[in-house]
């Protein structure tokens, strides 16, 4: 590819680690339906919007549960996860991030985050990492969550760039899918390096500055 012009970072999982919140927003829903829920199971929800995680959880094993209950179960999540959001800080970001955030906007790339989350505008405010990127793509503004490309594309969209001139930076599955859809070149964290349609595997955010060198 040419030198990209921007940088997709996704949110959960790669700029703030907010996996553990949603395990135990989720394992509540869970337990009171009954479901053994594990921190495997919660792996699979990587990327995957509320309401799809929701159909996640109920299949492995829940009770028969209307769309309007689904509503209710969903909603009550959400509170759950928002009252543990609550406690984020400045603190709950990695220094190694915030650092390579500020470096990749020195080399002068416009970064945004693409996220499925609808709560992601209160989590980067709260983290102070809001002033980091130049525009929010997030789960407000999307139809279609990941692996569907919308998000990302809505995000090159607010960077005035093509999908093939940015990258996008994901530790999910469904993200990587979603990219690789929409025509972004992607690193992958963690879970989602082993996907087949990375362009690099990378184990940490600041792995990034080795490949997007000046
Ligand atoms: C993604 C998370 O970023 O956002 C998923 O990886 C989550 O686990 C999804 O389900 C939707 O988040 P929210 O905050 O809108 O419930
Ligand atoms: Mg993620």
């Amino acid at each position: 590819m040419s030198d990209p012009r921007g940088v997709i970072f996704d949110l959960d999982g790669v700029l703030i680690h907010t996996d553990e919140l949603h395990f135990h927003a989720w394992s509540q829903i869970a337990k009171r339906l009954g479901i053994p829920f594990t921190r495997e199971d919660n792996d699979r929800l990587r990327g995957v919007s509320r309401e799809d995680s929701l159909d996640i959880i109920l299949a492995l094993g829940g009770p028969e549960v209307s769309a309007t209950e689904k509503a209710v179960l969903a909603d009550e999540k959400n509170a759950i996860y928002r009252r543990l959001l609550g406690q984020l800080s400045p603190a709950d970001v990695d220094p190694a991030v915030r650092e390579t955030l500020a470096e990749l906007r020195r080399r002068g790339l416009r970064l945004a985050v693409g996220s499925s989350s609808k709560n992601a505008k209160m989590i980067l405010e709260r983290t102070g990492l809001r002033e980091s990127f130049d525009a929010v793509s997030d789960g407000e503004n999307v139809t279609r969550s990941k692996p569907d490309p919308e998000v990302f594309l809505m995000a090159a969209q607010f960077l005035a760039l093509q999908p093939a001139q940015c990258v996008v930076v994901e530790d999910a599955g469904a993200g990587i899918a979603a990219a690789h859809d929409g025509g972004f070149p992607c690193f992958g964290l963690g879970d989602a390096a082993q996907h087949p349609d990375v362009t690099w595997r990378i184990d940490k955010v600041e792995d990034v500055l080795e490949h997007l060198a000046v």
